[in-house]
């Protein structure tokens, strides 16, 4: 078993550097399906959900290069139409990219339902919804979700969204950019990371307006052109290092992030107590003082982000007076709590609300991550607790954090992954 384990109370100070948005790149590297020719594209986290998404744009026939640590070229000249791999498909949530970006390209796509975190229901209706608007026919048979343009290609057309969803946005858009005609997709999501999307696109020649508002259209191309493209900072992964600065204490200047997408952020966190510079592009955060009590509701961009909400909570832990959450967007993401409440915590959950009394002190005590931002928060309240913390289950948290240990071990938290023997591996005699 692998964990980490955090010796709490250390304040953090220095510098962190943020990489690429993990959930830009589950989209881009997708997207490059439906590119002739080689695409350089620069700023990619490490972290296992790239890996996966590589390992399966190889196996359809990709040609994928490494040009250094955070940059591939990626050829997607001679990938073949054939179903995406179940095992690699159904461990990734991203993996729901591929049936709009092999649409898009063949008009023909053969893809395993998605997974990814449990936060409740995450149906994908609304997907299926804009591909059938478009003149697909989609299926589930035999656990495969199969579409096919009736033509042979899309047809551009309206697509009213019931609810803001990032992933129909960007789905919808990769399958409408090379399809006959025009697309406009209405109460469409508004996040970052869907204007990286577009841009990716558009300077690949597609013909993407009004990305980053509630209505994009998109002009059908031919062919997508190669080129070069550099993906946007990581809005949660610095969101995070600024809560874990509010929550333990310290002066750290977080580096290579886009100011503007941590408004929502940096907002809720001054309300806390915590002094933020900004820069061009880093935020200095700092906090000396008490943390302060504060309500949030989680909503779609720009308001508080959901993938903030349970960070936000393990600070909230620590400060004075009461705190009230309200998850504005998925059924079940507070599983964390249960967690929160063996190091103290004192937190009360009725449906979408939490109730969150501030105590004097967190305790180290061994966690587990239940999901990908709820290992975050762990780590959070191990680095402001009293004693020790070993956080378990951190397949999750290296789903989407590229080297947390490292970047938290250089402002001076005192954290360590730790390899442990299985205790079935223990218990099993070695033979011959
Ligand atoms: C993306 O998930 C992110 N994942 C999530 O990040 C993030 O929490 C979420 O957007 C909201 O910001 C990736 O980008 C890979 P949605 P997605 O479609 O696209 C409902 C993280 O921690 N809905 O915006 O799956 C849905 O149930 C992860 O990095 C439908 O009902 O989220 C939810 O209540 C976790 N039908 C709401 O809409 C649909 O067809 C928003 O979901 C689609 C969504």
């Amino acid at each position: 078993m692998t964990k980490y384990v955090i010796e709490g109370g250390n304040p953090l100070y220095g510098n962190i550097e943020i990489s690429g948005a993990k959930n830009a790149a589950v989209a881009i590297l997708p997207a490059a399906l439906l590119v002739d020719g080689p695409c350089r594209i620069e700023n990619i986290p490490q972290i296992s959900d790239v890996t996966l998404i590589l390992q399966i744009l190889r196996e359809l026939g990709a040609s994928v290069r490494t040009i250094n640590r955070t940059t591939v070229e990626i050829d997607c000249s001679s990938v073949r139409n054939q179903p995406v791999p179940y095992e690699l498909a159904r461990k990734i949530r991203a993996s729901y990219y591929l049936i709009g970006a092999l649409l898009g390209r063949f008009g023909k796509a053969e893809v395993p339902p998605p997974g990814g975190c449990d936060l409740g229901g995450r149906p994908i209706d609304q997907h299926i919804k804009g591909f059938v608007a478009m003149g697909a026919q989609v299926e589930v048979q035999g656990g495969m979700i199969r579409a096919r343009a009736k033509e042979g290609r899309l047809t551009g057309g309206p697509v009213y969204l019931d609810m803001v969803s990032v992933g129909a946005t960007m789905n919808i858009m990769l399958s409408a950019v090379r399809a006959a005609g025009n697309t406009v997709i209405e109460n469409a999501a508004k996040e970052p990371h869907i204007v990286d999307l577009a841009n990716f696109l558009n300077s690949m020649g597609a013909d993407i307006m009004g990305a980053g508002t509630d209505v994009i259209k998109i002009r059908g191309v031919d062919r997508l052109h190669g080129g070069s493209y550099s993906i946007i900072p990581d809005q949660i992964e610095a969101g995070t290092y600024m809560a874990a600065v509010t929550a333990a204490g310290g002066e750290v200047l977080i580096r290579n992030v886009i100011p503007k997408h941590l408004d929502c952020i940096t907002a809720k966190l001054a309300e806390m107590g915590a002094e933020i510079e900004e820069h061009d592009d880093a935020v200095l955060v700092r906090r000396t003082g008490p943390i302060h009590r504060t309500n949030i509701k989680t909503m779609p961009y720009p308001g508080f982000p959901t993938d903030m909400q349970a960070q936000i909570a393990a600070a909230l832990c620590l400060a004075q007076g009461t705190s009230v959450i309200t998850e504005g967007v998925w059924d079940n993401r507070y599983r964390y709590v249960d967690e929160l409440r063996r190091m103290g915590a004192q937190i009360q959950v009725d449906g979408k609300v939490a109730v969150i009394e501030g105590v004097d002190h967190l305790t180290g005590a061994p966690v587990r991550a239940c999901d990908l931002r709820a290992g975050a928060a762990m780590i959070i309240a191990g680095l402001a607790a009293r004693g020790r913390t070993e956080v378990d289950h951190i397949y999750h948290i290296e789903r989407g954090y590229e080297d947390i240990v490292r970047k938290l071990s250089a402002v001076g938290a005192d954290i360590r992954l730790v390899h442990e023997p299985d205790e079935e591996t223990q218990k099993t005699p070695q033979v011959g």
